[in-house]
């Protein structure tokens, strides 16, 4: 008696178990199919984000701006200088050139840079207006002294040799003057004089100059 209804509780346990696998079973398939959606939805992610960065290096340089950037979008400021604008077009501190750095420069009738000189190569292209460019030729003397005039028009150009003493002046009373600057040795350190006659060794360096001071900022406190 004893034995046959230890058979029966036998097979109910053994039921019991079997229906508790199959639960069991069913339990751990349902996660590994979560699992896997899971699995797949990570790795689509991955290709997609991959994807992205492939397509995005592949338009952008180092300092992850587009390689073609239209001018017209680009930041211009005149910097606390009335009459100008000034639009950094590739440089040194904001785009990590090393050689040059170009700038689109505007000064409105009447508008003139400060009578400065600079240890760089400086070129320019006037693309619209006329001007004037004052010219003190690197000399012995104790001050610039008086520069030479030159007359500047549109599709005109002109380099600034090392060290030179300089200033342009939009002398055209009716027209906005254009110029394209491409400068060495980036960033540019100049040294500003008020007037024609004031000593070499009493210019004022400005650096960073005025367009490169925020930039210089960032730039430093990066390498701290
Ligand atoms: C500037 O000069 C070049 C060379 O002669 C010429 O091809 C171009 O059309 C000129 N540009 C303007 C705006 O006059």
């Amino acid at each position: 008696m004893s034995s046959s209804l230890s058979l029966v509780s036998l097979t109910v346990l053994s039921y019991e178990l079997h229906f508790l696998t199959v639960i069991g079973t069913r339990a751990i398939l349902v996660e590994r199919e979560r699992e896997m959606q899971e699995l797949t939805f990570i790795v689509c992610l991955l290709t997609v984000s991959l994807f992205i960065s492939v397509t995005f290096t592949s338009q952008c340089s180092a300092y992850g701006l587009p390689i073609v950037r239209d001018i017209s979008e680009l930041p211009q400021d005149n910097f606390g200088r009335p009459g100008l604008s000034h639009i950094t077009i590739a440089g040194s501190l904001m785009h990590g050139l090393k050689e040059v750095e170009i700038w689109l420069q505007t000064f409105a009738p009447g508008t003139r840079t400060p009578i400065h000189r600079h240890s760089c190569e400086e070129v320019f292209v006037v693309l619209k207006g006329s001007g004037t460019l004052y010219l003190a030729p690197n000399s012995h003397s104790k001050s610039p002294g008086k520069p030479q005039e030159f007359s500047i028009f549109s599709n005109s150009t002109f380099y600034i040799p090392v060290n030179d003493v300089h200033q342009l002046w939009n002398t055209n009373e009716e027209e906005d003057l254009q110029v394209l600057v491409v400068i060495s040795r980036p960033p540019i350190k100049i040294f500003m004089y008020d007037e024609w006659l004031m000593p070499h060794t009493a210019a004022k360096l400005k650096f960073p100059y005025y367009w490169d001071e925020q930039w210089h900022q960032t730039t430093v406190k990066d390498e701290l």
